[in-house]
């Protein structure tokens, strides 16, 4: 058994399942859409409904993911913030803002696109996330890039690329270089929130994305 399924099970567990439907995803691979349609939003609400980390507590709603169940590209931040935990959506603040931005230049719209961050709570006070809650929460986006099957993911920031790898990675020694996390292509690049902080990152930012829309074929 992988280790990805393994947690999965775990987190099913301890969510107090005792039995799984496996009817629908057997049927998957060669059904329409539909179908994977509802095993994405399945999957939402385990999540809507989780207490697996302290951050449970504290939280206004779950914020699980938006956009195209089926997309090529899949944009993976950090942590809802003030905004996000409010809307139940990621990235609809000011560094969300950019982010849809910088989804227009690269000639897309947010609806073709998915987005998601690697932990689903906002830590209080916009704090970094911990490493339980990282932890915890990991199996969620491990299974939405399973389902989503993206061509390629950008990480935004260090503690995406760092939750999604397992990798000790500096951000800005790892950015704009090609990963993989199974089987699927990874380019790190910086958080939104830092190029607010930081604009002359932005023309980082550009040459990642211009090797990503190369990547998915944008002209
Ligand atoms: N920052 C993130 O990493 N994610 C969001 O959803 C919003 C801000």
């Amino acid at each position: 058994m992988t280790n990805v399924l393994r947690e999965e099970l775990e987190l099913l567990r301890d969510l107090g399942y005792t039995h799984l439907d496996l009817t629908a995803r057997q049927a998957a691979g060669s059904e329409p859409r539909e179908e994977m349609n509802e095993t994405l939003d399945d999957l939402g609400r385990i999540a809507a409904a989780c207490t697996q980390c302290k951050l449970a507590k504290t939280r206004t709603q779950v914020v699980y993911g938006v956009g195209n169940p089926n997309a090529d590209l899949m944009f993976v931040g950090e942590a809802p913030g003030r905004d996000e935990d409010l809307q139940g959506e990621p990235f609809v603040g000011r560094a969300g803002q950019l982010l849809t931005d910088i989804i227009k230049a690269m000639k897309l719209t947010r609806d073709q696109v998915y987005i998601a961050n690697v932990i689903k709570c906002r830590p209080p006070e916009n704090r970094n996330p911990e490493p339980d809650e990282l932890d915890a929460c990991r199996p969620f986006i491990r299974r939405q890039i399973e389902l989503i099957k993206p061509r390629v993911i950008v990480t935004l920031g260090r503690f995406a690329l760092q939750s999604l790898t397992g990798r000790d990675y500096s951000i800005s020694a790892a950015r704009g270089r090609w990963l993989e996390h199974e089987g699927v292509k990874v380019m790190p690049t910086y958080h939104p929130a830092y190029l607010l902080r930081t604009p002359a990152a932005k023309k980082d930012v550009w040459q990642d994305m211009k090797l990503v829309m190369a990547e998915l074929g944008i002209t």
